[in-house]
């Protein structure tokens, strides 16, 4: 597999692949993990470990807190080594936490979920949700490194793994048109979790992720190419109390709706369009959501995304060909009850 070595503005991140034996350093000063991550820490590096609660509503100050209070207790200096081994919360959070001690120690992470391998660990967005919206406070803090093992996805449910692919389609479509068919020509192996078709994967995401942020780490351009349906998926997620929807089921919907708006919009290439929605039913995703439009409408005028009160959609004209735009809201209301 390719190591990479990507230059985040003044941060180095190395991304290496690993075997599960080998996948957590031991030079690490503080290990974060979660209950579904634990598992991989070495006993003898247990003591020290905090070990969080999973899941989104544990993204929260206290487990900060909760990490910074095992940093003072292991009288970690500003040479401490913060290590992060789960899913994109741990990982947000990990990262944050090491940004914040001594103004700045060194992190590395070990993500765990198809999500964080492919999307969240890589590229410096740390933080944590606040006063009920999703990554409110936070800092750019890139990872020293990042070590992926695909083995660990095999603990994955489908469903979460499925979602943690709502990612890579969005990554196939903004920045690599051949991972789009290999997609298609490999699905079943990639469902059965085969590793040589996982790694080929995860590598192609990784390689374009790391480039965009690369190009424009603070997201002042290209960067946004990379929310890519999440305009729609987090709107959807928002209304549905975030219980129906998954954030990748989310991003995968709003896939689907950004390509009809660019269809109603007579910007898109038709059958470039039709290949990406026939890829998704073939991977049966939910494509129809029983929302109100208004309510979605309103929930994006919300999202803390929008610029000026105005809300930009990111939309592909074709493969690799990703445009910013504002779009009517009758439109987007159409779109929405299609
Ligand atoms: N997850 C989108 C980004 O890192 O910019």
């Amino acid at each position: 597999m390719s190591r990479y070595e990507f230059k985040f503005g003044q941060y180095t991140t190395n991304v290496n692949f690993y075997s599960l034996e080998d996948i957590i350093p031991g030079n690490g000063s503080l290990f974060v993990a979660d209950e579904n991550t634990s598992y991989l820490i070495p006993k003898e590096l247990m003591d020290k470990t905090i070990i969080l609660k999973s899941g989104e509503e544990n993204k929260t100050w206290e487990s900060i807190e909760a990490i910074l209070n095992k940093a003072i207790e292991l009288e970690l200096g500003r040479d401490g080594l913060f290590v992060g081994v789960g899913g994109g919360v741990i990982c947000d959070m990990t990262a944050f936490a090491a940004s914040l001690f001594m103004r700045g120690c060194s992190v590395t992470l070990v993500p765990t979920t198809l999500l964080a391998m492919c999307d969240a660990a890589l590229g410096g967005k740390t933080g944590i949700d606040f006063k009920n919206y999703k990554n409110l406070v936070g800092a750019f803090y890139p990872a020293t490194e990042l070590r992926i093992g695909v083995d660990t996805l095999k603990t994955l449910g489908k469903r979460e793994f499925l979602s943690g692919m709502g990612e890579v389609f969005k990554t196939a479509m903004i920045g690599d048109k051949s991972l789009l068919t290999y997609l298609k020509n490999k699905k079943d192996s990639i469902l059965a979790l085969d590793k040589e078709s996982l790694e080929y994967m995860i590598n192609s995401c990784i390689k374009v992720k790391g480039e965009i942020v690369e190009a424009d780490l603070y997201e002042r351009g290209i960067r946004a190419h990379l929310n890519l349906g999440h305009t729609f998926g987090h709107a959807l997620e928002t209304v549905t109390g975030f219980k129906d929807f998954s954030h990748g089921e989310g991003v995968v919907w709003g896939i689907a709706k950004s390509i009809e708006t660019s269809l109603l919009l007579n910007i898109i290439d038709e059958d470039y369009a039709k290949k990406v929605i026939d890829l998704l039913k073939e991977y049966k995703y939910r494509l129809k959501a029983d929302v109100d439009a208004v309510e979605i409408l309103s929930a994006m005028k919300h999202d803390k995304k929008k610029k000026g009160g105005v809300i930009r959609f990111i939309l592909q004209t074709a493969p690799q060909e990703t445009i910013i735009r504002e779009v009517p809201e009758d439109i987007i209301l159409k779109v929405v009850r299609t």
